[in-house]
């Protein structure tokens, strides 16, 4: 039986030591490319990003980060494979009181971010929304800009951190390193 250790009181972020051991975990059963553009690479920013969505929006940032970790963390390609976000939650659950801990509210808030991720939603907990937004500012990295009437919160339409975010995919990409 799934050992039971899921906090009590909700927890605001990811120790380190929690990431290291999810991404020693992860990177154990990764079907795809670790430089790919579903990588970590990816994840990395997809956490910044929404990391600093939920110092506006007040997304749960410890739900943001378990996002980015495992929000593409089972894909089996790198193009459609419509239940990828439905394994990753999968995986964060079945990790979830071994590896890193949260209650069961944050649990069902990544469930919905995950499995939701690439259906194009809009309306959901701003959390989820902020999840979504934080994956979708990272697209500039396969050459397809933002559109903001695709974005969930204010917050990730402002010009100003779309703009940022693009800069930031543009410059990890996998076509700007080959430049160099
Ligand atoms: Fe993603």
């Amino acid at each position: 039986m799934r050992r039971r250790s899921l906090a009590r009181s909700s927890r605001k972020s990811l120790r380190k030591i929690e990431s290291l051991r999810i991404a020693e975990h992860i990177r154990s059963q990764f079907q795809l490319d670790w430089e790919g553009i579903h990588g970590p690479a990816h994840w990395a920013r997809v956490r910044a990003i929404g990391l600093e969505l939920a110092d506006s929006t007040g997304a749960d940032p410890l739900v943001v980060e378990l996002f980015a970790w495992f929000h593409d963390s089972r894909r089996f390609n790198d193009s459609y494979d419509p239940e990828h976000g439905s394994r990753g939650a999968a995986l964060a659950a079945e990790l979830c009181g071994d590896l890193f801990t949260a209650t069961d509210a944050q649990m069902a808030l990544l469930k919905e971010a995950c499995c939701g991720h690439s259906d194009g939603h809009l309306q959901a907990d701003v959390t989820v929304q902020t999840c979504w937004d934080a994956d979708r500012l990272d697209l500039a990295r396969v050459g397809i800009i933002p559109d903001p009437r695709k974005l969930c919160t204010e917050a990730a339409r402002s010009p100003l951190l779309r703009k940022k975010a693009m800069g930031r995919s543009e410059r990890w990409s996998r076509w700007s390193w080959a430049r160099r």
